[in-house]
């Protein structure tokens, strides 16, 4: 028997409608791989805030249990105005919790995988979305382990299906 441990995934959606476009291609990737889902609508995560007056919020038991259970995290955001969404965004920002009042959570995210899933509304790629994403996965000591792109026009077209697939792929590999 192998004693290779399996990977424990971890999908963070961070589109502002729990069942929209970005989900349609995370069950499609969640047919492809076993990962678990945390849907960033359905939480109350508030903005970094310089007194951590949001301390109380959703944020620090998720990113505790993120530290602690899974090995490789992928990001899925919708492109909103050439950027992540505001959901991922403070999701982001509030990672900086882990740097001053977590600081253990934040050095467990140390040696973890992070990629990244772009929902947009077409084929044509937002020049360096994925930068925040690499660079912060530096930042953290995280493995950055890249990027797939999709779009959704009503249906999740073959082009996209096969990205995705090969997306899956590469993680698991
Ligand atoms: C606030 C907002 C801003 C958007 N900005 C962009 C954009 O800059 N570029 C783009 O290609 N699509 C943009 N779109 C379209 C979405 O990226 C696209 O419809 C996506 O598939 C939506 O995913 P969702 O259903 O998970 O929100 C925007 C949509 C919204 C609601």
């Amino acid at each position: 028997m192998s004693d290779l441990k399996k990977k424990k995934i971890l999908i963070v959606q961070g589109s502002s409608r729990s069942d929209g476009n970005t989900n349609k291609v995370v069950q499609f990737l969640r047919n492809e791989i076993e990962a678990d889902l945390l849907d960033l609508n359905t939480k109350n995560i508030g903005p970094f805030d310089y007194e951590f007056k949001n301390q109380d919020d959703d944020f620090l038991p998720i990113i505790k249990d993120i530290a602690d259970s899974y090995d490789l995290i992928v990001f899925a955001t919708p492109v909103y105005w050439y950027s992540m969404s505001g959901l991922m965004k403070n999701f982001f920002d509030r990672i900086s919790d882990c740097l001053k009042i977590e600081k253990p959570t934040g050095r467990k995210l140390r040696g973890k995988s992070m990629a990244l899933l772009i929902c947009g509304s077409e084929a044509a790629e937002t020049p360096g979305f994925d930068i925040p994403f690499k660079l912060s996965a530096e930042y953290l000591g995280m493995n950055y382990r890249g990027y797939v792109h999709t779009w959704v026009d009503e249906e999740i077209s073959d082009d996209v299906k096969q990205r995705v697939k090969e997306f899956a792929d590469k993680l698991v590999a």
